[in-house]
């Protein structure tokens, strides 16, 4: 069982609430999170961030990241997460007293060690490990949801995360810290079906159930939408399966080595290196633990 405390970076993003859900539901010992530009821009992903943080009880710090990558323009998402980066969704207005994200080497020093879990673009981590080197020992381990090496979803091969800042996906990556990456060729097998989200979810939306599990449902169900919209397979939950790599990690098969990163965030991997890089998962204890949060985890 994993005890540090979490610091997760995120630009929610439908499939970033649903890992925020998840890890409030499984228990992950959620410190801070910090918010990035990345599926939307960075004022509504920040305050998706803020208002996720009340409605879901995780009671974390927040820390209001990037607005925009450490170089280039980096991409948007809207098709996939709609315009405020839920779906649409009207989450009750939390309050926000959120730091800059100077306070993210301050919480790093602070906590002494802390594992952090990335779902968006990179920028914050590069931004701190460039800023402050020395919080590198700081930081326990990394699980990153990035990159693609048999799959892509923006141009020239790459993922959106990686490819929304590759100068912050060099630097993390290549800073010697204990990193687990898990790759869109993961994600793209935990897709759920129609009748797998009427499992876990129940079989219609209620728009007036202002519930955690009405709302979380609702969030998936817009996710399938837009997924399948793009000929996905189903609803592509990559945040959340990265959530679920940090707690149960047996699920997963993975390989040690080096990845680099081109200039738009394409990865290449090679044997022989400190980057566990997942390349399989056991799908069905992924999908069990998807459906306990959302029956008795909540
Ligand atoms: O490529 C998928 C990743 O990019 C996910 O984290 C999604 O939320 C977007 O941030
Ligand atoms: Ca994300």
């Amino acid at each position: 069982m994993r005890k540090l405390p979490v610091i997760i970076d995120t630009d929610p993003g439908t499939d970033d609430a649903v890992a925020l859900f998840v890890a409030k539901a499984l228990n992950v010992n959620v410190d801070t999170i910090v918010s990035v530009c990345g599926n939307v821009n960075g004022s509504y992903t920040h305050n998706n961030v803020v208002n996720l943080n009340g409605f879901l009880s995780l009671d974390a710090n927040i820390i209001k990241g990037a607005d925009k990558p450490l170089s280039g323009s980096g991409f948007t998402a809207e098709e996939v997460h709609g315009e405020n980066g839920i779906g649409g969704v009207i989450l009750p207005k939390a309050k926000d007293n959120a730091g800059d994200i100077s306070q993210l080497y301050h919480t790093l020093k602070q906590l002494g060690k802390a594992d952090v879990i990335t779902l968006g673009p990179l920028t914050n981590i590069a931004y701190v490990l460039r800023e402050h080197p020395e919080v590198k020992k700081n930081i326990n381990s990394i699980t990153a949801m990035g990159g693609g090496f048999e799959i892509s979803n923006i141009p020239n091969n790459a993922e959106f995360n990686f490819g929304c800042d590759p100068v912050a996906a060099d630097i993390v990556l290549s800073s010697g810290i204990d990193i687990t990456i898990v790759p869109l060729d993961v994600t793209h097998k935990v897709y759920l079906t129609k009748e797998e989200l009427q499992d876990i979810c129940g079989f219609e939306i209620d728009k007036t159930d202002q519930s955690v599990l009405g709302v979380m449902s609702e969030i998936m169900y817009y996710n399938y939408k837009t997924s399948v919209a793009k000929k996905d397979d189903g609803a592509l939950i990559h945040d959340a399966t990265a959530v679920i790599q940090y707690l149960h990690p047996e699920f997963f098969d993975g390989v040690y080595g080096t990845v680099t990163v081109d200039n738009y965030g394409a990865t290449t991997f090679k044997d022989g290196g400190n980057i566990r890089v997942i390349f399989n998962v056991k799908r069905d204890l992924v999908i069990e633990r998807l459906k306990f949060c959302f029956t008795k985890g909540h």
